[in-house]
């Protein structure tokens, strides 16, 4: 775990989650019918070295890319290809982190490629909102486990179905630290947050069932029904009675 206590080391990874926001603000105006998922490859990495950071996921446990581009019903960890072209339609979740100064930042935006369908647009806008709301408990004294709540609620209050085969996860020092951070669980349980704990917090929503598969290149995790999935994730900084997003 990583708890930061001095103003030098908020400092430090905020510039990891500074690199991270603006790729992924710019990422989202290029994600466009016929871009394929390498070019945004090879923009994101070039983007991060100008930055003076390094791209975390490549080379980590032999990932091969530095963003995970997942479309459609790629859950997460998709990586990244001339193959893969984008169409109208496809919404594209890309999770990147980022190294500098020591520090750690993960984050992922899904995107809506041209238009994409009312279903498609509600998944999406609900799980930005699941993601908000588990923010908004991540604060100083409340438990981890009210953070995994406010995901499952609203997930089942929309009748999709929250991904519980990957999880959130602390973050500082290295890319992935304890505590792990499910998107389910029961509120009032789990650790204490104590200000200044960094978090990975990122729900993973499925518009049918929560089931997902491991595809041949033993990372592209994909919806077992082949429906829509959404992905958001944020690293924060546990505060007293806010917390700070850093990406
Ligand atoms: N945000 C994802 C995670 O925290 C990204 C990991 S992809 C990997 O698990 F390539 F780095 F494994
Ligand atoms: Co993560």
């Amino acid at each position: 775990m990583t708890i930061l206590n001095n103003d030098a080391d908020v400092r430090r990874i905020r510039e990891a989650g500074a690199i991270v926001r603006e790729l992924l603000n710019i990422l989202g105006e290029k994600a466009k019918a016929g871009v394929s998922t390498a070019a945004l490859d090879a923009f994101s990495e070039d983007f991060i070295l100008r930055n003076g950071g390094e791209p975390a996921f490549k080379g980590y446990k032999g990932y091969p890319s530095t963003i995970c581009a997942s479309v459609n019903e790629v859950v997460v960890h998709g990586i990244p290809s001339e193959d893969k072209v984008l169409e109208d339609g496809d919404i594209i979740s890309v999770d990147v982190g980022v190294k500098k100064n020591g520090y750690y930042a993960d984050a992922a935006r899904t995107f809506p490629v041209g238009n994409i369908s009312d279903e498609a647009q509600r998944l999406v806008r609900v799980t930005e909102e699941c993601l908000r709301e588990a923010v908004n408990e991540a604060v100083a004294g409340n438990r981890l486990y009210d953070v995994s709540n406010a995901v499952q609620k609203i997930a089942e209050r929309e009748g999709f179905e929250e991904v519980r085969a990957f999880v959130g996860h602390g973050i500082g020092v290295r890319l992935h630290e304890p505590p792990e951070v499910p998107n389910w669980g029961q509120k009032g349980k789990g650790q204490v947050l104590e200000e200044g704990l960094l978090l990975a917090i990122e729900p993973m929503i499925n518009q049918g069932k929560r089931e997902v598969e491991i595809l041949e290149d033993g990372w592209t995790a994909v919806t077992a029904d082949r429906k829509l999935s959404a992905h958001f994730e944020n690293t924060v900084m546990v505060g007293i009675n806010k917390t700070e997003i850093l990406t």
